[in-house]
């Protein structure tokens, strides 16, 4: 089987070793790719959201299946696109890709079907969105309704910050079109859980769950950022809240998408929140999660490509997928500054000593490869180990990551302490 996946970050390039693992896989190629990525895949030029770029790379590639995996072209009706064109594709069509595109879909989506989420309200009036957090409790969340290179949420303190927040997206249209409409949330408290899942539409078979840590700084304060690390599992992922976390979310919303001769095929994503009133849904991503593919698809036993090819053929109900015992954990190393300003092009050396380490995987995201390996991103690599336990993996990534050297490096030194914690109590 011939492959090509769409994308360029760390997730992709995980994508790309896991499927070079595959027995069924021959050929491997990948656009726009990376440095990193093109060790294991070709690599070609055309970006993901160039529709036209894109179905002229694959009639001349001819793969049999084409992975979508970033947001915006699965969003913009890649899939629906390709298929129209004969390709047979891994990815939501648009009409249940919207469940990422539009918060007011999918908080309306969730209404409709009684799935647990946060209390809300939409306006596409900034007028009258002003009006009521005037009214309203602090701290409130703020959301654009359509996708913003995930800055598009504000946890608003305060009057002053929501509104500037409703001027931002509203009124200034920081994000252009995705802020014609917003939605307000009421603030939700409790652990994280980023879970993954595979579905065919009919069935769903859930991935191991994982933990992000979004902000930039240590002991999760800063700025949010698309990911600083990951680890899988998460061990606030208890069986009982797997149990009630499958009844009433994942369950009733595949259930959901197909009622509304919307069926979702792909990896669907669950952004939980686990609440002292029970699990609540935070946000649905219509992809993998970066960086969390990078901590959960290292753990994956089962062929990639029999999983692509069950969901596509919509089989997925009679393939048992099996995970490794033990854990996984990914630190992301960015460049300085990010995710304000940074500096690219500096000299990224010492990844030659991956193989020091077992079982250790350097993803890369913003790297590109001309005589040398340089950055070209704000997140560079995602330094990823896997152990028989949690702490085992964390100690290995870092043993890692401390090898690795360029200009400017930044990354956080506690990812996966929050996971040990939550293990030992
Ligand atoms: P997103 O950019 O959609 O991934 O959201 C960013 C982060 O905002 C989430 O991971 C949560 O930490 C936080 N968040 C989103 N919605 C809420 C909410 N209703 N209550 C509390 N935190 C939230
Ligand atoms: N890690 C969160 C995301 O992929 O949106």
């Amino acid at each position: 089987m011939n492959i090509l996946v769409i994308g360029g970050g760390g997730r992709e390039h995980a994508v790309v070793m896991k499927l070079a693992e595959s027995k069924k896989v021959e050929k491997i190629y990948c656009t726009p790719g990376n440095g990193g990525i093109a060790e294991y895949a070709e690599c070609f030029d055309v970006k993901a959201t160039d529709f036209n770029g894109v179905l002229a790379l694959a009639q001349k590639l001819n793969p049999d299946y084409i992975f979508i995996a970033p947001d915006d072209p699965l969003v913009m009706g890649m899939t629906d696109f390709l298929e129209e064109n004969g390709f047979k594709t891994f990815g939501p069509r648009k009409n249940a890709a919207i469940l990422e595109g539009s918060k007011s879909f999918s908080k309306s989506l969730m209404e409709r079907y009684d799935i647990p989420t946060a209390a809300y309200r939409e306006f596409d009036d900034a007028k009258k969105a002003i009006e009521y957090i005037k009214n309203g409790k602090y701290p409130v969340v703020i959301k654009a309704d359509g996708l913003a290179l995930g800055k598009g949420v504000i946890i608003a303190e305060n009057e002053k910050t929501a509104l500037k927040a409703i001027k931002n997206i509203m009124v200034d249209k920081k994000f252009g079109d995705s802020g014609n409409k917003i939605v307000i949330e009421e603030f939700l408290i409790g652990p994280e859980v980023s879970l993954l899942c595979f579905t065919d539409g009919k069935s769903v078979k859930p991935m191991l769950t994982s933990m992000d840590h979004k902000r930039v700084w240590d002991g999760d304060r800063g700025l949010n950022t698309g990911g600083m690390g990951a680890i899988a599992p998460n061990p606030y992922y208890t069986p009982v809240i797997a149990d009630e976390t499958l009844r009433k979310i994942v369950l009733p919303t595949i259930n959901a998408m197909a009622n509304e001769g919307t069926p979702f095929k792909g990896c669907l994503y669950f952004g939980l929140m686990l609440t002292p009133d029970g699990v609540k849904v935070i946000e649905y991503n219509c992809r993998f999660g970066d960086p969390e593919t990078q901590a959960v698809l290292p753990m994956l036993k089962t062929d990639l490509a029999d999983i692509i090819e069950a969901v596509y053929n919509e089989t997925l109900a009679e393939l048992d997928i099996e995970w490794e015992d033990g854990a996984c954990c990914c630190v992301v190393m960015a460049s300085g500054g990010y995710p304000e300003k940074y500096v690219t092009g500096v000299e990224i050396t010492g990844l030659d000593e991956k193989g020091q380490l077992e079982n250790a995987f350097i993803y890369h995201a913003g790297t590109k490869f001309t005589d040398k390996f340089c950055t070209s991103g704000g997140r560079v690599l995602g330094v990823t180990a896997k152990s028989d336990n949690l702490a085992h993996a964390i100690r290995n990534a870092y043993a890692s990551v401390v090898k690795i050297d360029f200009k400017n490096k930044y990354y956080r030194t506690d990812i996966g302490q929050k996971a040990l914690i939550a293990q030992s109590s």
